[in-house]
């Protein structure tokens, strides 16, 4: 198992490229089950997710290849009869449950197994099955699988009880090829949701209303060949972001949409961090000494649930006293004991962490219990003094592609090794 080992401070300074999001890819790889014609995606991560969903694809009757750096997906004439997302690969990886919407609308059926907990809470899928049923799909819940079945799928008028990313994704796949109109109410805004929006678009879907929580698709027969780009990842280039702010370095995000990221750059420009905002890029220069600030998550355009760990290593760099309040997830503050491990100070009462920020860190050796909070200790590796070593980096590699080099080049001393315990 690898590790990484930082070696503290350091001041990060440079420009650098977030990779496509591994968040718009998954829904992205999922929609080629809608087709029998090839699709080409563009800026497709190599993070371990997508390498997952890769297999499950194949398992499923997609195929893909490398096209000059752009990967290039056709049906492989695979099983049909097997329509399932087995235990295996659902329990390493939540977005399995993205192919329940394709693989009905498609074939008539599918049987995924059911995510179960995870790290960070109990992450239902209730609204996802809510909705297959009111598009008039028979769910059976049996054996720790989902069976859905729908010979084929009909329009209706849905209404998300909460915005769900993943939920509006599988809602969006099922009801492009299902008969008639669907209205989905309260979708979720994620711009992830809208890049699916626009693959889609570009394989025949009739969707409108797209940036908007409510979502009319008009049915149609088949879908066919495209080429899409993934959009930028918010998060991976966010982490960056704010990495350079509490190194109190100088960090350029470039080939990014810069909207996608509001809720990040006003954060940081409240720390007192300064932002230049160009077309497509982000700078930020960390101050001096950083200000608190208090942080609420939120469903975009609120301020990201996937950047709370991350922003929380900056407040803890922050003078004074701030508050983090969790409402997306439950239980998504386990990185706090390795973070006062380090010499932060931070209390968690119910959904919200108090900070006293402004202590110094410590290098120390940690461990990561999910992605965004190893990303987490990476940060607060990079600003404290000394070497921190970041055990289960198996985390990281599940979203961050090539971390430790992206990092290097911003002068960021970061090396993998091989863990030996
Ligand atoms: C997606 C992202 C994840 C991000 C999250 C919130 C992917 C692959 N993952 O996860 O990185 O942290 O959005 O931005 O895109 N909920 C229900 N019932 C449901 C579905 C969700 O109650 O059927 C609740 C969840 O428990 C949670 C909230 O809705 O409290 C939002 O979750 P959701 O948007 O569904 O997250 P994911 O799509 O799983």
């Amino acid at each position: 198992m690898d590790r990484f080992v930082i070696t503290g401070p350091c001041r990060l300074s440079g420009a650098v490229r977030a990779s496509g999001a591994k968040n718009a890819a998954l829904p992205a790889l999922a929609a080629c089950l809608l087709t029998d014609e090839p699709v080409r995606l563009a800026r497709v991560p190599q993070v371990r997710d997508i390498h997952t969903f890769l297999r499950l694809l194949a398992h499923l009757g997609v195929g893909h290849q490398d096209a000059e750096g752009e990967l290039l997906l056709t049906p492989c004439g695979a099983r049909r009869s097997a329509d399932e997302a087995p235990y295996e690969v659902v329990k390493t990886m939540r977005a399995s449950v993205l192919v329940l919407g394709p693989l009905l609308a498609r074939h008539g059926h599918a049987r995924v197994s059911l995510p179960g907990g995870c790290a960070i809470g109990v992450r239902p899928i209730d609204q996802h099955l809510a909705g297959l049923e009111a598009l008039g799909a028979e769910v059976r819940l049996e054996h720790g699988y989902v069976d859905a079945s729908a010979p084929r799928l009909r329009g209706a008028r849905f209404r998300f009880a909460v915005p769900t990313v993943t939920g509006t994704e599988n809602l969006l796949m099922a009801a492009v090829l299902a008969r008639g109109q669907t209205v989905l109410e309260n979708c979720a805004l994620e711009p992830e949701v809208e890049d699916l929006a626009a693959l889609l678009t570009a394989m025949g879907a009739r969707i409108a209303g797209v940036g908007t929580p409510t979502l009319v698709i008009e049915g149609v027969e088949s879908l066919g060949a495209a080429r899409h780009e993934v959009v930028a990842d918010r998060i991976e280039g966010g982490t960056y972001l704010i990495a350079g702010a509490m190194t109190g370095g100088d960090v350029t995000l470039v080939d990014t949409r810069p909207a996608d990221l509001a809720p990040l750059i006003a954060k940081l420009a409240e720390t007192g961090a300064r932002v230049e905002v160009g077309e497509r890029s982000i700078r930020v220069q960390g101050s001096g000494r950083l200000r608190a600030s208090d942080l609420t998550t939120a469903p975009h355009p609120g301020f990201p649930t996937d950047l709370q760990a991350q922003f929380l290593a900056l407040l803890t760099q922050a003078e004074g006293e701030s508050a983090v309040c969790e409402t997306v997830f439950e239980n998504r503050f386990q990185h706090v004991p390795e973070l006062n491990r380090m010499g932060a100070e931070i209390r968690v009462e119910g959904n919200t962490a108090h900070v006293h920020g402004g202590t110094p860190l410590s290098g120390a050796r940690v461990m990561a219990t999910d992605l965004r909070a190893s990303a987490c200790l990476v940060l607060a590796g990079l600003a404290a003094e000394g070497e921190t070593v970041v055990d289960r980096i198996y985390h990281l590699d599940r979203g961050y592609e090539q971390m430790e080099i992206k990092l290097h080049r911003l002068g960021g001393r970061v090396e993998r090794t091989a863990s030996t315990s």
